[in-house]
């Protein structure tokens, strides 16, 4: 069973692409079957893909597959991969700038919706809202999971100061967090990042509850 996780936030630069692209990576070097799907028009991944398989003379058979999409269609393709039952894992991108129909679109064809969040007050206000919203989604689509990921965070912040920020939004939070890191920062849809595997290895966790 194929199942779909989407990176959602009502808000610009809290990590989506970037853990999305992380999580892509850390499932595929795991034999899983994996297809990213961006819906960010400025098609920033597919871009980012184009430069390192050139830079690197690597074949893309290698890597885990990526397309873009929009957010009118997404959610349609969705359902047809997930008939087809090609991938273990299809992870969705989403751009902050994402319609509310968009949003509830993927919101109703998703298993699980990571919400990526800062602990700096302006995320965590755009989060808490967010989450709001979701919620209400999971009143329609029962089966709905919502997890929010820490992300950003400087290495010496305690996980007691991160659960006390987020304890609020009255949502789960995964067990681990995102450093704030230069790896990070120059995201890779190539490289393996060794960070993530423990955060990818929650997220699978959380959505096999
Ligand atoms: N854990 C991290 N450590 C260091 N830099 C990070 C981390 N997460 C994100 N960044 C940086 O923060 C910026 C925003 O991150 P990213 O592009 O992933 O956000 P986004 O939610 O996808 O944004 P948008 O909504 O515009 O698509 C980028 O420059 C990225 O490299
Ligand atoms: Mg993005």
């Amino acid at each position: 069973m194929t199942k779909v996780i989407s990176f959602i936030s009502r808000k610009g630069g809290t990590g989506k692409t970037t853990n999305a692209i992380n999580l892509a990576s850390v499932l595929h070097s795991q034999k899983r079957k994996v297809l990213l799907i961006e819906t960010d028009t400025n098609y920033t991944v597919n871009s980012l893909r184009q430069l390192e398989l050139f830079k690197s003379k690597s074949d893309v058979a290698n890597y885990f597959h990526l397309v873009a999409s929009e957010d009118e269609v997404v959610a349609k393709e969705i359902q047809k991969l997930v008939k087809n039952g090609d991938y273990d894992y299809i992870i969705v991108d989403s751009a902050g700038k994402t319609t509310d129909n968009g949003i509830k679109e993927l919101t109703l064809t998703s298993d699980l919706i990571l919400i990526t969040t800062s602990l700096n007050q302006n995320d965590l206000l755009v989060t808490y809202q967010t989450v709001q919203d979701l919620k209400l989604a999971q009143q329609i689509n029962s089966k709905l999971k919502l997890l929010v990921i820490p992300n950003r965070i400087n290495s010496l912040t305690s996980k007691r100061t991160i659960k006390h920020a987020l304890d609020e939004l009255k949502v789960d939070v995964i067990d681990d967090f995102v450093p704030n890191r230069k790896t990070f920062y120059k995201a890779s849809t190539l490289r393996v990042e060794k960070r993530y595997k423990p955060v990818a290895k929650h997220i699978v966790e959380y959505l096999n509850k």
